[in-house]
């Protein structure tokens, strides 16, 4: 399975930013041809994105998405004002709008469908919170969130999905999951999809680690036999540290799984 590693900026770099960016990190990217290198900036800046990246291999994706097409909903925006700016991917459910937003199971569910059906490709976020964590509700917690994203959704269109395990309490802190803790939650997730949607989506399905992930660490979680990329906050935002983390992918890669 190709490795697939993208930043999510969160609500950092404006558009000049943006293109400062990928001038820098978009030199002599060929050896890197075996990773999917995907980069999430604001909407604000998708477009000054999609232009910087054009003629590379990094692909684009944005960070949120309303179900509806069109209509009175200030403030959102839908699958096709994405597509328009040659937006490929799009990060649903991700923690920080189910717990500082208030998104629910339901409203991550009808984001997958209108993304599925426009023809973007969702990265699904799921995970515990340190308090869920404590009380050993990992697998349930999982459960209820795949289920209440996945559950109806058509198989033959989701049979190259992909799905970030964050524990909401290893984003930002510099305390990573351990890589054995990650692959136990990313068998958990490939099961529930294979029961959920069947053996083709199961099998087609990768699976990134998202929480302090840097290029100290990022070869631990690859290496594992179930995980596939890492979502990359923090480390994502300098050039030169998400050179650094891709580079140690591909050097762990190449040692094999
Ligand atoms: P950090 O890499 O900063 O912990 O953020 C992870 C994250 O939320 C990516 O979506």
């Amino acid at each position: 399975m190709k490795l697939i590693i993208a930043a999510n900026w969160k609500m950092h770099k404006t558009a000049a930013e943006t293109v400062a960016f990928c001038h820098d990190f978009c030199r002599n990217l060929e050896r890197y041809k075996g990773i999917d290198i995907l980069l999430c900036p604001p909407f604000t800046a998708l477009d000054a994105a999609a232009d910087a990246l054009s003629g590379t291999t990094v692909k684009l994706g944005a960070q949120n998405i309303y179900w509806e097409n069109e209509g009175a909903f200030t403030g959102e925006i839908s699958a096709p004002m994405l597509l328009e700016h040659r937006v490929e991917f799009v990060i649903i459910g991700h923690s920080e709008r189910r717990h500082l937003m208030g998104e629910t199971d339901s409203q991550v569910h009808k984001k997958m469908r209108s993304a599925l059906n426009s023809g973007l490709r969702p990265i699904l976020c799921v995970g515990e919170t340190e308090e869920e964590r404590k009380q050993q509700a990992t697998a349930s917690v999982l459960e209820r969130q795949l289920r209440g994203a996945l559950e109806g959704l058509d198989p033959a269109e989701t049979e190259s999905l992909v799905i970030a395990y964050e524990p909401v309490w290893a984003i930002g802190s510099g305390q990573a999951a351990s890589a054995d803790d990650a692959e136990e939650a990313a068998l958990l997730i490939r099961e529930m999809v294979k029961k959920l949607l069947g053996e083709r989506s199961a099998a087609g399905l990768r699976i990134q680690y998202g929480g302090s992930v840097k290029d100290s660490n990022i070869g631990l979680f690859v290496r594992m036999p179930s995980i596939d990329g890492a979502l990359v906050g923090g480390a994502s935002l300098q050039a030169e540290s998400f050179r650094a983390l891709i580079s140690a992918a591909g050097d762990s890669l190449a040692e094999g799984k």
